[in-house]
């Protein structure tokens, strides 16, 4: 199990830009599709922001992370209807955890991806997860694709979903987060179980 998001949980919900990039991630999501409804899991949840919002209106939720002590906090929301798990998403994982054997209508990686390190083979394994026709989104800072830059550019999402056999559904500029450093794109990848 890794740790190394462990010493942020803490104070990861009292970090203004973490709550304002869930909340325009949540409006784009609610821009491509509506969630009411839908079984949902919340992949690379941390304490839970995009779960909060999705929690009053989803027929079903799972949020799943890597690191306990982000879990931890996020099972003290005692959010309604709301399981979670603290586990590494792999193959044998996925087999070994019921709360995964029922395909999902809606994944939802906010800020995630662009730390995983092994992004493609992660994402066939959430396709594994996906109901037919279920649709997979991602939010990931914009990358200009230059040596040492952190993110994804466009082609590297579209090209990951295709080598994960997902149909793109999109890849467009969700928002931009400002800070006294400058403005910081967030791309939204859209992608369909087809
Ligand atoms: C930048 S935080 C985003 C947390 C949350 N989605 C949010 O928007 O506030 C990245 C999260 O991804 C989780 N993570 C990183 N690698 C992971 C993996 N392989 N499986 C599950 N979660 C992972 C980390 O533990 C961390 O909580």
């Amino acid at each position: 199990m890794s740790d190394s998001w462990d010493q942020y949980a803490a104070d990861w919900d009292s970090n203004e830009d973490v709550r304002a990039y869930a909340d325009k991630a949540f409006a784009s999501l609610t821009e491509v599709v509506n969630p009411a409804g839908m079984r949902v899991l919340d992949f690379g949840c941390g304490t839970g922001q995009m779960s909060e919002r999705l929690a009053p209106v989803v027929q079903a939720l799972v949020a799943l992370d890597s690191s306990e002590k982000m879990i931890e906090v996020l099972q003290a929301k005692q959010l309604a209807g709301l399981n979670t798990l603290a586990l590494e998403l792999t193959a044998d994982s996925i087999g070994a955890e019921p709360l995964l054997q029922q395909p999902f209508d809606l994944i939802v990686a906010s800020s995630v991806c662009a730390f995983l390190p092994q992004y493609e083979q992660t994402l066939a394994l959430l396709k594994t997860l996906l109901a037919p026709n279920g649709v997979f989104m991602q939010w990931d800072w914009q990358s200009e694709g230059e040596e040492g830059d952190f993110g994804f550019t466009p082609q590297r999402i579209e090209a990951a979903f295709e080598q994960a056999g997902l149909e793109t559904v999109s890849v467009s500029e969700a928002f931009v987060m400002r800070s006294e450093q400058g403005e910081m794109t967030v791309l939204m990848g859209v992608a369909r179980n087809g």
